[in-house]
C-alpha cells in the first residue's frame, strides 16, 4: 500500500493531538446543548471514533450514509444521503466528515438534517480544502486546510482502497489516472 503514496501528509501523531484540540473545542462550544454526533459514512468513520472519546460532555451518536464519488477521483456533485431513520428531531446535530472539498455532499447532508427537524446543525471536519469550494460553506471545526491533492487514509479511500492507513498521505497520480 506505502508504494501506492506520494507523501506522507499527516501523521498519526499529529491526528491525534487535531481530535484533541477538536474535542475540546466542541466541548466548549456546544457543552449544555442537547447533541447528537452523526458520522457521514464511510469516510469519517475513524475519525468520528477518535474524536468522540475527545468530547467531554454527553453526546448521542447516529449514522448517515453519503454518497457522491462512484470510482472517480472528483466529486459528482451528485449527492445521494441515505439514513436508517436517523432521528435528530429538536436535537443540536454535528456533523461529522472527514474532508470538505467542493462542499456539494457537507451542504446537502446539513440541509437534509434540518429537513429531519434538526435545531440546529454544527459541522466538524478533519480536512479542508478551501481551493476546491464550489458550494458556499465553511465548518465550524477544521482540523487541517490542506492543498488541493488527492488524499488517503484514515478513513479516506480511493475507490474504496486505502482507508485502513493509519495516516493520510497523497496519492501517486498514477494509482488513480491509470
Ligand atoms: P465534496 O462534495 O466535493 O465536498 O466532497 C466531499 C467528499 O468527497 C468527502 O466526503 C470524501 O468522501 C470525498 N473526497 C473529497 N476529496 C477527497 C480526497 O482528497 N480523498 C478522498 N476522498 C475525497
Ligand atoms: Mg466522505
Amino acid at each position: 500500500m506505502a508504494s501506492d503514496i506520494e507523501r506522507l501528509l499527516l501523521t498519526p501523531a499529529q491526528i491525534a493531538d487535531a481530535c484533541a484540540r477538536l474535542g475540546g473545542e466542541i466541548g466548549s462550544r456546544l457543552s449544555g446543548r442537547d447533541v447528537t454526533a452523526v458520522c457521514i459514512l464511510k469516510g469519517s468513520s475513524l475519525f468520528f471514533a477518535d474524536l468522540m472519546r475527545c468530547v467531554d460532555m454527553p453526546v448521542a451518536f447516529d449514522f448517515v450514509r453519503a454518497s457522491s464519488y462512484g470510482s472517480a477521483a472528483e466529486s459528482s456533485g451528485d449527492v445521494s444521503v441515505s439514513h436508517g431513520g436517523v432521528c435528530v428531531c429538536g436535537k443540536t446535530v454535528l456533523l461529522v466528515e472527514d474532508i470538505v472539498d467542493t462542499g456539494r455532499t457537507i451542504s446537502k447532508v446539513k440541509s437534509h438534517m434540518l429537513d429531519l427537524g434538526a435545531k440546529e446543525v454544527f459541522v466538524a471536519a478533519l480536512l479542508d480544502k478551501p481551493s476546491r469550494r464550489v458550494a458556499d460553506f465553511s465548518a465550524d471545526f477544521v482540523g487541517f486546510e490542506i492543498p488541493d491533492e488527492f488524499v488517503v487514509g484514515y478513513g479516506l479511500d480511493y475507490n474504496e482502497k486505502y482507508r485502513n492507513l493509519p495516516y493520510i498521505g497523497i496519492l501517486k497520480r498514477n494509482a488513480y489516472e491509470k
